[in-house]
């Protein structure tokens, strides 16, 4: 599998944002905009493009186009705040959803929401979450959309853990990582250590699904 570390000084600026359990939900969510437009922008580094004349006020100039935009898909509800990073560095992108949440005895994701177009054939897809555990909710995301025919599939995560890189890597599904960095272990709860904590709840707030 292809991994990509985004460990730009900037990148591991905002990091350090994030895991600083000082900073609270709108520092958070400051920090996570910034480091989710830094990642979608490396995970487009080598999208194909297509060029075409463009007209300047004094000559013509080589234009350059994406040739095939991604649809964006979040994994809600942490995803969500990757949405507009990503829009704001692909405007013309479209966008899926998918809702899992992890149940805090088994740790398996319980979906909730799948809202995708049906078919992914010939769609790259960038699918973003700013953690990646056990692999659990990854995987069953990436499932959904090998199932519509997605073979084109980068993953784009914030902090990802050594076990849930091992569980990508063993599942032979078409999937490609950029991530600002790899965690090595998970903690009793399936946290991620150091990580940052409950992503959801310091974006947003404690969440209350009933599973
Ligand atoms: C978090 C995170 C991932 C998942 C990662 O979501 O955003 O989706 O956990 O864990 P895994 O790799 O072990 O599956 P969570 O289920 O906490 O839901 P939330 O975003 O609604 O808080
Ligand atoms: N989900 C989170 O939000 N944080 C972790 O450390 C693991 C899963």
């Amino acid at each position: 599998m292809e991994i990509k570390i985004v460990d730009h000084p900037l990148a591991l600026a905002r990091l350090t944002i994030l895991r600083d359990e000082r900073s609270d939900n709108s520092v958070f969510r400051a920090a996570a905009a910034d480091l989710g437009t830094m990642l979608v922008y490396e995970a487009a580094r080598d999208l194909p493009v297509t060029n075409f004349e463009t007209t300047t006020p004094v000559g013509v100039a080589e234009g350059t186009r994406l040739e095939n935009p991604p649809i964006i898909v979040p994994i809600i509800r942490a995803g969500l705040s990757m949405i507009e990073p990503a829009l704001s560095m692909i405007p013309d992108a479209q966008v899926g959803f998918i809702g899992l949440a992890r149940d805090e005895k088994t740790h398996q994701p319980v979906p909730y929401l799948e809202a995708l177009p049906s078919d992914l054939t010939n769609q790259p897809v960038f699918i973003v979450d700013p953690m990646l555990a056990t692999g659990g909710s990854l995987l069953n995301a990436l499932q959904l959309l090998a199932d519509r025919g997605a073979t084109d599939i980068t993953a784009v995560c914030m902090i990802s853990a050594q076990p849930g890189v091992d569980a990508l890597e063993h599942s032979g599904l078409p999937v490609r990582l950029v991530t600002t960095c790899i965690d090595p272990q998970l903690n009793e709860d399936a946290y991620i250590v150091p990580g940052l904590g409950d992503a959801g709840d310091r974006l947003y707030g404690p969440r209350n699904i009933d599973l």
